[in-house]
């Protein structure tokens, strides 16, 4: 496996692919990798001849007062989870390769990205559109390889090769989670070890929630109702949103449906984490 700091070495290594006949799946990432962001790698060397991991702590999707300065970082170990994972290149550009200091086009989109993550970070998805289009771009894949973990994030990707026409096959998968169910995020490393614990109560929230679809409850607000409470019921806990919406235009429904999403941010401390789940009838 390769790392590479330019466009250019990736545009290369890609026409090279390409011209003999090589399929190529794209893992764009923010690093610190861990085994969510592994079972994408492994997803992606598993369905094409060759994958592309992009490692960069993308600063347009950070908010004035987010963690962009503290995010934590670790190419080495990124390096070698992707040499093990089966990557073939490892894209790890530095912001003066990614964005001109006077760029003046981004990628917006109306729908999807107002509620939810939105409301609360403003121009997080504009951020994520951008880069994810700009890697599209770059490393033009057959496929590319999001997590449910974040799931608004994959149905704004969907959306945007929908309606921008990329020639990419979108691919979600599982989320990867801690033995305690705590779904793994680079995030968690904020997490005192009080917090940690504590972080357990999104993913339990979570559980009586589906649980009581599976019995067979239909409410939105209902289920909405049962997940605050037992989130409340953690101290360390402090609720930025719990909703229920469709997976793919992300709005609120009042009854279950195929495809309902259960989605939940939750303050543990200082650190926000998300959570959530599908519903697939
Ligand atoms: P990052 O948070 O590094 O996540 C990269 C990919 O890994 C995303 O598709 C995310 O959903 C997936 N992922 C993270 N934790 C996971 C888990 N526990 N189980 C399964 N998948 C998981 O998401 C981003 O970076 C950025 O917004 C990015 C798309 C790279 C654009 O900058």
């Amino acid at each position: 496996m390769e790392i590479v700091k330019t466009i250019a070495e990736v545009r290369v290594q890609v026409k090279e692919w390409k011209k003999a006949g090589l399929s190529v799946g794209l893992v764009p990432t923010m690093g610190f990798l861990h085994e969510g962001h592994k079972s994408l790698i492994e997803r992606a060397a598993k369905e094409n001849d060759r994958v592309v991991v992009s490692d960069f702590v993308n600063p347009t999707q950070f908010g004035p007062t987010e963690d962009l300065a503290s995010y934590p970082r670790d190419l080495e170990r990124d390096a070698k989870l992707c040499e093990e994972a089966g990557a073939s290149i490892l894209f790890n550009p530095e912001v003066e390769e990614m964005y001109f200091d006077d760029r003046t086009t981004f990628v917006n989109m109306d729908g999807l990205t107002k509620e939810l993550c939105g409301k609360s970070r403003p121009i997080h998805f504009q951020g994520v559109c951008t880069v994810v289009s700009k890697l599209f771009n770059i490393a033009t894949p057959d496929r590319a390889y999001f997590g449910q973990k974040d799931a608004q994030q994959l149905a704004v990707i969907k959306r945007m090769v929908r309606d921008l026409n990329f020639d990419i096959e979108i691919v979600g998968c599982p989320i990867i989670r801690e033995e305690d169910g705590l779904a793994k995020s680079s995030r968690n490393t904020y997490l005192s070890p009080e917090e940690r614990k504590a972080a357990v109560i999104l993913s339990q929230a979570l559980k009586i929630g589906k649980e009581l679809i599976e019995q067979g409850e239909t409410s939105a607000s209902k289920v909405k109702t049962a997940i605050t409470e037992k989130i409340n019921t953690e101290p360390l806990a402090k609720i930025d949103y719990v909703e229920v919406v469709d997976f793919n235009n992300i709005e609120p429904v009042e009854n279950i449906g195929d495809s309902t999403l259960a989605a939940i941010a939750v303050y543990i401390g200082k650190t926000r984490l998300i959570d959530n789940f599908i519903i697939e009838k």
